[in-house]
């Protein structure tokens, strides 16, 4: 469990994350939405000790992040960041197996190293593997560095928008595997989507933000309501089930509120 309670950030006099108290399980994954400057990324940071919060405590199984040795939480938690560089030219299997490092220390043992060829072919990065980083594409380095978080192991994943740059087939698959991760090996996976429908279809719950503060947080069945989603992004949105999937719809420019109307229907299907 991760216990967040009375979470505050301020840069300057601007609260960023104001007073946030939330309790976020194992097992399952847990998406948060908001729109751009909703304090996700600061929230982020500070569970996972990026930063340091102003007031308030986050504990993981009972382990004050603020307090716990580096080690230490390096093997319970592990996070992506929304922006990665590395300065030094790593090919994409030495940046997986830095991933290792809390549990190697550089030297990489037979168990490491499977770490590190499961996180490759999970990803989909075999046949790359020897590239070095500032060859890839977008997507592909993104792929690497998931693989490198994924390749720690912990039992605590947090992911600030790790879909940025996918194209749709490596989003869901990406998905896919977030969730059966937290699923089939009972770890808890965070993380940070702009893509509603993808949320709403992979998270088992959501947390929505808004000005620092969590606006709504529950299980996706109950919480992914058109009126939810319309007061944190300020815009109207709908919500839709199709082919057993979540589909949110939004008013288009010159369109009544809440859209054109009526249900969504497939436009082509040969
Ligand atoms: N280092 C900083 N100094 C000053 N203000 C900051 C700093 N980092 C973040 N902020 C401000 O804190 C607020 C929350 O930022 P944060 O990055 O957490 O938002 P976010 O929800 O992740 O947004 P996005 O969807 O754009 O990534 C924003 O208003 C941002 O300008
Ligand atoms: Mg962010």
């Amino acid at each position: 469990m991760i216990e967040i309670d009375g979470l505050t950030k301020s840069y300057g006099r601007r609260i960023v994350v104001d007073g946030i108290t939330l309790a976020i399980p194992r097992g399952g994954l847990t998406g948060i939405i908001g729109p751009n400057g909703a304090g996700k990324s600061t929230l982020l940071g500070l569970a996972s000790r990026l930063l340091a919060a102003d007031r308030g405590t986050v504990t993981v199984d009972g382990l004050d992040v603020a307090r716990a040795s580096g080690d230490l939480l390096a093997r319970r938690l592990s996070v992506l960041k929304q922006e990665n560089r590395v300065a030094a030219r790593l090919t994409v299997r030495d940046l997986v197996a830095f991933g290792r490092y809390p549990h190697s220390r550089g030297r990489l043992s037979p168990g490491d190293r499977a770490h590190v060829e499961k996180a490759l072919d999970f990803l989909d990065l075999q046949s790359i593997s020897g590239s070095f980083l500032d060859e890839l594409s977008g997507g592909q380095r993104q792929r690497a560095y998931v693989a490198m978080v994924l390749s720690q192991d912990t039992d605590y994943m947090l992911f600030d928008e790790p879909l940025n740059s996918l194209d749709i087939r490596h989003a869901v698959s990406m998905m896919h595997l977030l969730r059966n991760a937290s699923r089939s090996f009972g770890k808890a996976v965070v993380v940070v989507l702009h893509d509603i429908n993808i949320a709403a279809n992979f998270a088992d719950r959501i947390i929505g933000m808004k000005d620092g503060r969590v606006v709504f947080h529950g299980d996706t069945a109950d919480v992914m309501t058109g009126a939810h989603l319309s007061s944190i992004y300020d815009i109207p949105i709908r919500v839709h089930r199709l082919e057993g999937q979540y589909v949110t719809t939004y008013a288009l420019p010159g369109e009544p509120e809440g859209g054109a109307g009526g249900e969504p229907v497939l436009v082509a299907d040969d």
